[in-house]
């Protein structure tokens, strides 16, 4: 086993929801290598970007990831407020306990703001996910993913598409390392887990006879009158079929203002992992506005229509089974009707979406690291 002083160790950022699927299963793989004597450690910084129940610890409590070591406890705010907070945060944690390398995943405030800080402490940034660009700057996430990348040192790309992007901004081919999507690696070793939510019996759903929804992005969200028009018409669209539609908090203050949405919607709490997966594996289709879900989607070859004018996951269009709708409601009745009438791409998957991700991510740090200190 090796010395403590011979540990290299890999801070592993987590701040919002979309984050803790990708990082559980690296946490494994390094365990996994440790296990074998690998110098590999690791310390879980948690932001706290998101940090109710049902955004945060659901997720950290069914997918088994470890308490974080730390928990900035940065909370809600602007872009700024909340960028400056992590910041500043993490940036005494990293001035106590220096840590080797930063590791950021997706395309969070939290993966901005920490990938900053370590690089100007010189400390190496890996980034999982890296590459991927919608073209939309409107996007906060899109300015997260550009910062990220133009200051990140090893990339860890989830497609051929990611990896032309980073070639096109002049990144070294030796720095790009195609890996697969870690997401998906929690997706298949979850997938018989998938359970119910408790409402499945009472609300009377059965597999295929209803349709799954979820939009959050303030494009979508933050104005009644848009968020009002996307509801009727899908609501109109769907052939008397339940809509189940968890509320992001975001997109539960705009309602709270709307009233009364039509009666054949079901509004209920962010699910949890196992809950949400299980909802989506067994729906008709998933209407939604998330750039993760349309992986997931395509993985178990369920219909998605995302309501969107840009895709940073191209792949799963051209792959897979999700359809660039654009923002105008009106685009929702058509596309419902090719669904129903049985005119749906079938889809495939992905080259390395194959659960295999983070086993090569967590091979691949080691090397680095070892490099480093060589
Ligand atoms: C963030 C991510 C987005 C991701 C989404 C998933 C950025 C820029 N965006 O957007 O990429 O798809 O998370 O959920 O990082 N809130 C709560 N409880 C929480 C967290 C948030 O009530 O646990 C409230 C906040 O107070 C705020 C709103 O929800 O009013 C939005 O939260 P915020 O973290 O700012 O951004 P998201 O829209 O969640």
């Amino acid at each position: 086993m090796p010395q403590q002083e011979d540990i290299r160790l890999v801070d592993i950022i987590a701040g919002a929801r979309p984050n803790f699927m990708k990082i559980a299963p690296i946490i494994r793989a390094i365990e996994a290598r440790r296990a074998h004597g690998s110098c590999l450690g690791w310390r879980l910084v948690h932001t706290g970007q998101h940090y109710d129940a049902r955004m945060s610890a659901d997720f950290f409590e069914q997918l088994n990831i470890p308490e974080p070591h730390v928990n900035l406890e940065v909370g809600s705010g602007t872009q700024a407020e909340q960028t400056a907070a992590i910041m500043v945060r993490y940036e005494q944690l990293l001035l106590k306990e220096r840590s080797q390398l930063c590791l950021v995943v997706g395309d969070v405030t939290s993966t901005m703001a920490c990938a900053i800080v370590a690089q100007k402490l010189c400390i190496p940034v890996a980034h999982v996910e890296a590459g991927i660009r919608s073209g939309d700057w409107t996007m906060p996430e899109e300015i997260n993913r550009m910062v990220t990348d133009a200051i990140t040192n090893y990339f860890f790309t989830t497609s051929e598409v990611a990896n032309q992007n980073l070639r096109h901004a002049g990144v070294a081919e030796g720095r790009i390392f195609f890996v697969g999507n870690t997401m998906i690696d929690t997706l298949l070793a979850n997938r018989p887990r998938f359970r119910p939510p408790e409402f499945w019996n009472r609300q009377q759903l059965s597999a295929g006879q209803y349709v799954v929804m979820t939009m959050h992005r303030p494009a979508n969200v933050d104005s009644e009158q848009s968020l009002r028009a996307v509801l009727q018409a899908i609501a109109a669209a769907v052939r008397g079929l339940k809509v189940v539609f968890p509320v992001h908090p975001r997109t539960a203050k705009t309602l709270a203002a709307l009233g009364a949405v039509p009666s054949n919607l079901l509004l209920v709490d962010p699910q949890p992992y196992l809950e949400f997966n299980y909802l989506v594996q067994h729906a008709k289709a998933v209407i939604t506005d998330s750039g993760g879900v349309t992986e997931e989607t395509t993985v178990m070859g369920i219909p998605c229509i995302t309501m969107r004018n840009t895709t940073e996951r191209p792949e799963t269009v051209s792959i897979g089974t999700n359809e660039l709708i654009g923002t105008d409601p009106d685009r929702l009745a058509p596309t419902l009707e090719a669904l129903f009438d049985g005119r749906w791409k079938r889809g495939g998957i992905p080259p390395l979406w194959d659960g295999k991700t983070s086993e090569r991510i967590a091979e691949r740090l080691e090397e680095l690291l070892d490099a480093a200190v060589a």
